[in-house]
């Protein structure tokens, strides 16, 4: 079974599994993370194994510090800039790969995402064990956990332990930019914004696949291409005019379903969030919840234009937009 390690206790028992060639799910301030010893590429596959996870879907490599050393063969100035202002942070910066280190990390490509975490427990783990690659902690295509329950849920009996540090205080996974091409490129929005990246270094693009609604080819972000954020219930989400109140009335008439709303009035079967930035902590923890409820239609409203990151979550989940 599962081993429950809470944190700061249960890091030296989280880093001799690791050591040993085990799967450790751990805590960090975005999402929690499925953890292997990122040079151990028999590890390594185990993560694909016990998520379930496309294989040709890169993982992100986890280092204590700033230094990269080894992972990844050119870090240019703007790595350097971008790594300075974020880091220890929600950041994922894609580089090219260092040519001695695991091709397994990246799912064969010729880059390597890599990011320092801000979680102290998950900080400390990393100073014990040297880089770790770790996707979100989730069965493949479900919600990311946000707390450790949420890792028992998808992952019991599949992995060694869970490192419990409590729940993530962000709730969304990092920002991930690739920084080999210029202007470096959002291939997947997070809570660092185009805007703060852009204080930083100048001209920012971003992959448009980021608000497409549905899948998309582009080998650049592969993330993207897959069904992500999904519940078992069916995602809708009301855009455009009197979008909260067309919203409130689907779910009205309908017993079986739900309303997330940011903004708008409490009503029965209704979720209200005063912002955008508590729906992105909570959205993972509501969505798992509405799913263990046996709901069969969840109907979003109320997201602003520019809070790209939850919009971008929510939108790869709807089966339809309703402009
Ligand atoms: O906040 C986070 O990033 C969390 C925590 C655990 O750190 N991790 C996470 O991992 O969300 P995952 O595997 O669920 O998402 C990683 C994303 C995917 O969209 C993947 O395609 C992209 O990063 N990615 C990783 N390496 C890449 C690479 N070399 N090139 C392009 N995209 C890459
Ligand atoms: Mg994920």
């Amino acid at each position: 079974m599962t081993e429950h390690l809470v944190s700061p206790d249960g890091i030296a028992r989280a880093a001799e599994l690791l050591a040993n060639g085990e799967l450790v799910a751990i805590p960090t301030e975005t999402v929690y993370g499925l953890a292997a010893v990122a040079r151990d590429a028999v590890a390594v596959a185990k993560i694909f194994v016990a998520k379930g996870r496309p294989s040709d879907n890169p993982l992100i490599v986890h280092v204590a510090d700033r230094d990269v050393t080894g992972i990844v063969a050119s870090w240019p100035a703007v790595a350097v800039q971008l790594s300075n202002a974020f880091w220890p942070g929600p950041l994922t910066l894609v580089a090219d790969r260092h040519a001695d280190f695991p091709a397994a990390v990246s799912a064969g490509r010729s880059t390597v995402g890599v990011r320092c975490p801000s979680h102290p427990s998950a900080r400390e783990l990393l100073a014990r064990t040297g880089p770790l690659a770790a996707p979100s902690a989730n069965r493949s295509g479900r919600p990311s956990p946000t707390n450790a329950q949420h890792v028992f849920d998808d992952l019991d009996g599949r992995i060694e332990a869970v490192l419990d540090g409590g729940p993530c205080v962000d709730g969304l996974e990092s920002t991930v930019v690739d920084v080999t091409v210029v202007p470096p490129m959002i291939l997947r929005p997070g809570s660092i914004t185009r805007a703060q990246l852009e204080q930083v270094v100048g001209e920012v693009s971003v992959h448009p696949s980021v608000l497409a609604p549905s899948e998309t080819t582009d080998a650049r972000a592969p993330g993207m291409r897959y069904r992500h954020y999904s519940p078992d219930a069916a995602v809708w989400l009301v855009e455009g005019e009197h979008a909260v109140a067309r919203a409130a009335r689907l779910v009205a008439d309908e017993p079986s379903s739900h309303a997330v709303l940011v903004g708008g009035e409490p009503a029965a079967r209704t979720t209200v969030f005063t912002d955008a930035g508590a729906l992105g902590t909570g959205l993972y923890a509501v969505l798992r919840h509405l799913d263990a409820q046996g709901v069969e239609r969840i109907v979003f409203a109320g997201i602003p234009f520019d809070a790209t990151a939850v919009l971008n979550r929510v939108r790869k989940a709807a089966s339809r937009v309703l402009p």
